[in-house]
């Protein structure tokens, strides 16, 4: 089976693992100056992290989502509003931030181009007339084929919301896939956002971890909000030693990731019952399968049955993900079931 389900399948090398054996460890949790733990290898990491997205200060946390949610609760009071892009995955796949008793908040959107990037005129027009208290953009934008936003598109939103006094939270879970794609320095990416969420445990191959970056005194009260959501850890060193390893030599790698999701969508472009959503530029390629006539579900479960695991997102499309461990060759596969399948069901009745 290929399986294209997602690139949080990465697994770690045993490279990666072996940094966990020799970890100096201490307790995360025990606090001091700034809120600092006593883990020294997580303050490598956090320091680690804070270097390289060009901020000054950084925070682990076991998951993308938990991390996130502490940089919005940080920075926006239960009730506030969030002016989010409207495929972003933390009001697609994460709406207990806006419902639940913690969060309480309210999303606005804004729409994107057809490269995936947020269309500026909504973004103005929102924060002229309503009242936003945090701006989010994703970058990549997941559900959009993986699209990169590129530092002048960063820095445009930025501006606005800087001239309505207004923070802005960029997920940058695969800031990194960004980064490659764009060839661009990640710091450059990251200087227009005042807090920036990336994932060790996707692209990067490592176990578990994300992290959050920005200044010292917004880390602190994210420190709290990790603390408040029970995210704060022991001897977390274990998971911040593959961690460090991953942003020391997992980096560069992510572009082999995006050469194999181009392959596939090489090999798929064209298909008249099966189009690519948007333009494949990173680790993702997002197909609508509805030409065909059946539904993202029973789409997933036939090619399942050609061999290939790959998951519905937002109701009626399908995304397929690309990650160490997945070769050329898988991809040409993955591409050779998409092509069958669009043959066998774009001409008759459903296969069985
Ligand atoms: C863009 C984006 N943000 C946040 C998350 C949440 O990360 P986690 O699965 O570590 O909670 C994901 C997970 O897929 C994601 O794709």
């Amino acid at each position: 089976m290929i399986d294209l389900r997602s690139d949080t399948l990465s697994q770690p090398t045993p490279e990666m693992l072996e940094t966990i054996l020799t970890a100096q460890l201490g307790d995360d949790d025990r606090t001091h100056e700034l809120g600092r733990g006593e883990d020294p290898t997580v303050n490598e990491l956090e320091d680690l992290a804070a270097r390289i997205t060009g901020k000054q200060a950084a925070v682990l946390f076991p998951s993308g989502t938990m991390a996130n949610s502490a940089a919005v609760l940080a920075q926006a009071a239960p009730g506030s509003t969030l002016l989010v892009d409207e495929l972003q995955h933390f009001m697609k796949s994460e709406p207990y931030l806006f419902d639940s008793a913690y969060g309480r908040m309210a999303a606005r959107t804004y729409r994107h181009d057809e490269a995936g990037l947020p269309l500026l005129e909504d973004i103005e027009r929102e924060l002229a007339e309503q009242p936003i208290d945090l701006v989010c953009v994703e970058n990549t934008l997941n559900f959009a084929g993986g699209a990169p936003i590129p530092a002048e598109r960063l820095a445009a939103v930025y501006k606005l919301a800087q001239a309505a006094g207004v923070r802005v939270h960029m997920d940058g879970a695969r800031i990194f896939n960004a980064a490659i794609a764009l060839g661009a320095d990640v710091a450059e990416l990251c200087r227009h956002a005042d807090t920036v969420m990336f994932c060790l445990s996707k692209g990067l191959s490592a176990p578990v971890g994300s992290l959050v970056c920005g200044d010292q005194e917004t880390i602190l009260k994210v420190r709290r909000a990790r603390k408040a959501l029970g995210g704060a850890m022991r001897q977390a060193g274990i998971i911040a030693a593959p961690g460090i390893y991953a942003l020391e030599h997992m980096v560069d790698r992510l572009a082999e990731d995006h050469e194999s999701a181009r392959i596939c969508a090489e090999g798929i472009a064209g298909l008249e019952h099966t189009p690519i959503v948007g333009t494949v530029s990173t680790n993702i390629v997002v197909i609508d399968p509805k030409p065909l006539g059946v539904d993202a579900i029973r789409y997933c479960e036939l090619a399942a049955e050609r061999g290939l695991a790959i998951k519905p997102v937002m109701g009626t499309l399908v995304r397929l993900v690309f990650y160490r461990g997945i070769t050329r060759d898988d991809a040409r596969a993955a591409a050779r079931i998409i092509r069958s399948l669009d043959e066998s069901l774009g001409t008759g009745p459903e296969l069985s």
